[in-house]
């Protein structure tokens, strides 16, 4: 019966990860697949997170299953990573934290949990949005709807549009929100706007579902988790989906958490049961490796200022990439939204021929849309990404 299926075009990000991989071309430049890399163009293993992998494997005595909400200590210290040490939403008994196989276990089981709560269930996402969102939501039977984004002329977030289309949700919609460093604009929302979303959130009756897949990477852990948290602090009930792929860089590990945050202890206790029970007809229980890097880095003094150390210099050099980029750009055009904008993403609003001309006259890969990964540049290749680009957009 296998020969009713047709073959399906490859996911597009993977593609050009395995194009690149191809490319025998020794000065070829990566700014595609979003991975941190370091001066020296490789996505290192974070000193802190060897140094508990070796903890572990000195450690470790058994390789028992654990259960399919994963490690409680990693589950833990995810709520404080993401809601704040203090947060009253954690003593409230209000939120439980699941742990997922990476970011996109989080998506697909909240996917899952909603449908489970109403079938009908349609989820708002913006334009544009990370691909992959459409299948894991979609997927799951969620009805996707589009809220306008990012102005494609402006390259900036037309916020107007944005509230103007979400005052048109239903309640009981879902809105999907980047908690920062929004993939694949980079243009995040600020905290007066996101104070103004928790509103309209809360005034509609629609529930938020925050995929926080790059927190440490924009500004900071704290500032990148503000306006998640101030909307938690309004929201009756809200979704968190978090990985920990990029700012523990753990992206093999597949390591993630699901928040859930329910209106009261008692309906937050019969929802992780319901939670519990989708994921174990799933994959019944997420690895475990991973996770227990992430509980022993957050749970050790040291190792977490290591960590965090490690951390804040790869979210400084991204930064300083930014306005590198930007200023070797200005020769051509106005890239200063490059500087402004956040994380590893932005747009260089380039057409696809020209993006073609790059990969195939240079070397230079980036998404069809345009979309950069600017961790990709480096010191050494920047003056020749930019001679590049000005040479295609002359
Ligand atoms: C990306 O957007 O490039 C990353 O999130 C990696 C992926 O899986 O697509």
């Amino acid at each position: 019966m296998f020969e009713v299926l047709k073959s399906l075009p490859p996911d597009p990000i993977l593609q050009l990860m395995q194009a690149f991989r191809e490319d025998s071309r020794p000065d070829k430049v990566d700014l595609g697949i979003g991975v941190y890399k370091d001066d020296a163009g490789n996505t290192p293993i974070m000193a802190a997170v060897h140094e508990a992998e070796r903890r572990l494997l000195e450690g470790e005595i058994t390789k028992s299953y654990v259960g399919p909400a994963g490690s409680a200590g990693f589950n833990s210290a995810m709520a404080e990573l993401i809601l704040g040490v203090n947060s009253p939403l954690i003593q409230s008994g209000r939120t439980a934290v699941v742990q997922t196989p990476g970011g996109c276990g989080a998506l697909r089981m909240g996917a899952e949990f909603l449908r489970l709560c109403k079938p009908d269930t349609t989820v708002w996402v913006s334009t544009p949005t990370w691909a992959n969102h459409l299948p894991l939501l979609g997927g799951a039977g969620l009805t996707i709807r589009e809220y306008p984004y990012l102005n494609p002329q402006t390259l900036q977030v037309d916020f107007d549009a944005m509230l103007e289309t979400l005052e048109r949700a239903e309640a009981g919609d879902v809105v999907l929100l980047h908690g920062c460093c929004h993939n694949p604009s980079g243009a995040d929302l600020s905290l007066p706007q996101w104070k103004d979303v928790a509103s309209l959130i809360q005034r509609k009756g629609l529930l938020p579902f925050v995929d926080m897949a790059y927190q440490g990477l924009g500004e900071g852990l704290e500032p990148d988790a503000a306006g998640l948290r101030h909307l938690a602090g309004e929201v009756p009930e809200m979704l968190i989906a978090a990985s920990c792929s990029k700012n523990f860089g753990l992206y093999r590990e597949r390591t993630g958490a699901l928040v859930l945050v329910s209106g009261t202890a008692t309906i937050n206790s019969a929802a992780t049961s319901q939670l519990l029970s989708i994921i174990r007809s799933h994959y019944s229980m997420p690895p475990a490796h991973g996770a227990a890097i992430v509980e022993t880095v957050l749970g050790d003094d040291g190792l977490r200022a290591r960590w965090q150390d490690e951390l804040t210099g790869m979210c400084e050099r991204i930064l300083h990439l930014r306005h590198a980029f930007a200023e070797a750009l200005a020769p051509v055009g106005d890239f200063d939204f490059i500087a402004r904008q956040r994380g590893m993403f932005s747009f260089m609003g380039i057409s696809p021929a020209q993006v073609n001309r790059l990969r195939e006259e240079y070397g230079i890969y980036m998404l069809g849309s345009s979309r950069v990964n600017v961790a990709g540049l480096n010191d050494r290749v920047l003056p020749a990404v930019a001679d590049a680009l000005r040479d295609v957009l002359r």
